[in-house]
C-alpha cells in the first residue's frame, strides 16, 4: 500500500510503521539533494507553523526554521514565557486556537501528555520536537545518517552507552525495533529504559525480526557494533542529578578504548548534541570531557555533525508528508 501521511501527528517513534519511516528517509534524501541543487522550494507555500518550545533548542528549533522557509512556509517561534500553554490556559484551549490559525505545531517540553492533548484537540498535525518520553525527529536523522553511511539500516548493530531510559534510550531502541535492527543499550541496570517500554520494543521487534539487549558490561555492550550512540548524562530538567549520573556513568564513557572494543574499524559515533566532550553545560566548570571523550567526538568515526545537519532535510520531510 502507498504511504500517505498527509493530516497525521508524529508524536512518537513506535508510531511510525517500517514503511512509514522508509518513506520518510527517501523523501529526506530528495529534499536534501533539491536543496544541495540550489532550488528553493515551494511545497509548503501559504503554510503557518507554530513552534512551541518549553525547553531550549539550536538544532530542532533551527531546523523547523530553515525547513519552513527553504519550502515557502512562515514559522513563528512561541518560547515557554510567550504563550499561557497550561498555565492561564488549559493545553487543549491553546491547541484549539493555535489549529484555528496555524497549519502545523511543533512542540518541545516536559510531558509526553502535552504533546499527545495538542494533537488530539489542534486539528492540524503536531510534531514532537522531544519530550522526557521520546524524539521521534531525532530518531529519523540518526537513521538517514547511518543509512547514508552504510547504505541500508537492516542488519545494523547500534549501541546506545548511557542514560539509556532517558527520551534517547526509549526513541533508539524503539526505532530500532521498528526497522528490523540490532540495538544494545550499554547501561547500569538502574538506568535501563522502563520495562513497559522494553516490553513494547521486543513486542515490535517480534513482527520485524529486531534484536534488543539491554547489557550491563560496557566492553561486550559495544562488541561488534557499527554504531555506537550516547547521549547527555543529565537531560534537560535533570541538571540536579549530575554528580549521581557522573558516578554511574564515568565506565560507560565512549573513548577510544571503547571504539576499539568494537572491533570494528567502519564502527561510526553519533550523538544527538548537545555534547559534553570537554567542558560543563553552562561552561562555568570544567568537568573535563563526560559521556564521550574530544578524542573520540574530534576523530574519524563522528559524524556528528552529518548528523546534526540531517535535522533539517529529516524535519523538513515530516511536514511536507503531513502537510503538502
Ligand atoms: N538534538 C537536539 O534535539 O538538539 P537541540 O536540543 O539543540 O534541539
Ligand atoms: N536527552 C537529551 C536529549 C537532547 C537532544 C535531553 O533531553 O536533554
Amino acid at each position: 500500500m502507498p504511504v500517505n501521511m498527509r493530516g497525521k501527528s508524529l508524536l512518537t517513534v513506535e508510531q511510525l510503521t517500517k514503511e512509514e519511516m522508509e518513506y520518510l528517509l527517501d523523501l529526506s534524501a530528495t529534499l536534501k539533494a533539491k536543496k544541495k541543487a540550489g532550488i528553493k522550494g515551494n511545497l509548503l507555500e501559504g503554510k503557518n507553523i507554530a513552534l512551541l518550545f518549553e525547553k531550549p533548542s539550536t538544532r530542532t528549533r533551527c531546523a523547523f526554521v530553515v525547513a519552513c522557509i527553504d519550502e515557502g512556509a512562515h514559522p513563528e517561534y512561541l518560547g515557554k514565557d510567550d504563550i499561557q500553554l497550561g498555565k492561564k490556559e488549559t493545553v487543549a484551549d491553546t491547541a484549539r486556537v493555535l489549529g484555528r490559525m496555524f497549519d502545523g505545531i511543533e512542540f518541545r517540553g516536559f510531558k509526553q501528555e502535552t504533546v499527545e492533548t495538542l494533537a488530539k484537540y489542534a486539528g492540524v498535525p503536531v510534531w514532537n520536537g522531544l519530550t522526557d518520553y521520546s524524539h521521534p525527529t531525532q530518531i529519523l536523522a540518526d537513521f538517514l545518517t547511518i543509512k547514508e553511511h552504510f547504505g541500508h539500516l537492516k542488519g545494523i548493530k547500534l549501541t546506545y552507552m548511557g542514560d539509556a531510559r532517558n527520551n534517547m534510550g526509549n526513541s533508539l531502541m524503539l526505532g530500532c525495533a521498528v526497522m528490523g535492527m540490532h540495538f544494545v543499550a550499554g547501561a547500569p541496570k538502574a538506568l535501563w529504559p522502563e520495562n513497559s517500554v522494553v516490553e513494547k520494543a521486543k513486542e515490535i521487534a517480534n513482527n520485524t525480526g529486531a534484536v534488543i539487549e539491554l547489557i550491563e558490561d560496557p566492553k561486550a555492550a559495544v562488541k561488534d557494533s557499527d554504531v555506537i550512540y550516547t547521549d547527555v548524562w543529565a537531560s534537560m530538567g535533570e541538571e540536579s542529578k549530575l554528580q549521581e549520573r557522573i558516578e554511574q556513568l564515568k565506565p560507560y564513557q565512549v573513548n577510544m578504548d571503547l571504539i576499539r572494543a568494537t572491533g570494528k574499524e567502519d564502527v561510526i559515533f553519533l550523538h544527538c548534541l548537545p555534547a559534553i566532550h570537554n567542558y560543563d553545560t553552562d561552561m562555568s566548570k570544567n568537568y573535563g570531557a563526560m559521556e564521550v571523550t574530544d578524542e573520540v567526538f574530534e576523530s574519524k568515526y563522528s559524524k556528528v555533525f552529518d548528523q546534526a545537519e540531517n535535522r533539517m532535510h529529516t524535519i523538513k520531510a515530516v511536514m511536507v508528508a503531513t502537510l503538502a
